[in-house]
């Protein structure tokens, strides 16, 4: 059995910035609410004649982090690829990165878990890597939520917190036992699926707006639902449950911590969980006021950005945590 570690990872965003004074101008927010309730001041959203999609900002992310892991494509053993809004319904989008990165013909598997996406993901990787089955690993986490949002000021309880763009990270055998993925932590409870969820029978990459117009423009099961109140509540108690899990599985406390990187799914939340773990500043990293809610691109981009700011080091106890539609969660921890 080895372990398995990260060992290269990469980011991409859409250039096309919304901020909140944007959508003042077409539903009835403002910036002040959105701050307020989210923390968040602008995200990313694809234009409508843009060639990124899912897949195609998912290769971005993910040349990137190979080429940070000083590898090259050949190298690569296998791709996962976590999304809630792949390019088409069927196939995957890990098939679409395997065919522009020109991986011969190995494996590739699409995770669907929307915000823990990332984290099963991970999971996966290193289990395979833990077993020998596999040396390198691309994991990514892309989404284009955009095209599917309802811009109107029925969808604005939703549509605000949504932001595209992807993250990558290769995932590598690691020979010193005492490092890198410590362990991971999955959970899922289906009986409240509907409580975020888009319940229309797949939509492929239409944009929404298209599809009201040849339909019933009142038929909201084409847009993304959710129990803002209770998917909160239970972010919160679920996001704390989870990261005491990894630390007593590893006889940790919250003072070995050195980076909490928690999903970003709204402020109050990473700051709930700051406070009930009595975390510094230092120990936890958010960037949702640049980008939003990016789903299963979230923890990858925070991941890269934290690195790539020198806030991780060799030797660091590192927590991953998400929670999300599902309802799913998990946690993963690292020791750098
Ligand atoms: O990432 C996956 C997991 N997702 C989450 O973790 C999200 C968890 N939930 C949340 O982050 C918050 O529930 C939201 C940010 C989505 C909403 O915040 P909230 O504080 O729970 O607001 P609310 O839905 O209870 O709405 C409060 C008021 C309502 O007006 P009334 O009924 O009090 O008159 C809403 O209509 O705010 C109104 N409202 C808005 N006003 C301005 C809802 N959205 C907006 C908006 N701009 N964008």
């Amino acid at each position: 059995m080895y372990n398995s570690k990260i060992s290269g990872l990469g980011f991409y965003l859409p250039d096309n910035i919304v901020t909140n004074n944007d959508l003042e101008k077409i539903m009835d927010t403002t910036d002040n609410w959105i701050k307020e309730r989210t923390g968040i001041e602008e995200r990313r959203w694809v234009k409508s004649d843009s060639e990124d999609t899912t897949s195609v900002m998912g290769f971005k992310a993910a040349k990137l982090a190979i080429s940070d892991a000083n590898l090259k494509n050949k190298d690569i053993d296998f791709i996962i690829f976590a999304t809630l809004s792949p390019d088409y319904f069927f196939p995957g989008s890990g098939v679409m990165v395997q065919d522009m990165m020109d991986m011969s013909t190995i494996g590739s598997l699409d995770v669907r878990n929307q915000c823990s996406g990332f984290i099963y993901a991970l999971s996966i990787a290193d289990q395979y890597i833990k077993t020998g089955m596999y040396k390198n690993i691309l994991v990514i986490g892309s989404e284009t939520h955009s095209p599917g949002l309802d811009k109107t000021t029925r969808g604005r309880g939703v549509s605000v917190i949504f932001g595209d763009g992807a993250g990558a990270a290769v995932v590598s055998r690691e020979l010193d036992k005492s490092k890198g993925i410590l362990s991971t932590h999955l959970h899922s409870q289906g009986k409240y699926a509907k409580e975020l969820s888009v319940i229309s029978p797949g939509m492929g990459t239409r944009w929404v707006s298209d599809i009201l117009k040849d339909n019933d423009p009142d038929d909201e099961s084409y847009l993304p639902y959710m129990n803002g109140q209770f998917v909160f509540k239970n972010a919160i108690v679920r996001f704390s449950e989870v990261i005491n899990e990894a630390l007593q599985k590893n006889n940790l406390t919250k003072n070995d911590i050195k980076l909490l990187i928690p999903h970003q799914a709204n402020l109050r939340i990473s700051q709930f969980v700051q406070r009930s773990f009595k975390l510094h500043n230092n120990q936890i990293f958010n960037n949702i006021s640049k980008y939003g809610n990016t789903t299963a691109a979230s923890i990858p981009i925070a991941l890269a950005e934290a690195y790539q700011a020198n806030l991780i080091n060799n030797g660091d106890i590192i927590i991953l945590a998400a929670f999300g539609s599902g309802f799913t969660w998990g946690s993963a921890l690292i020791k750098w």
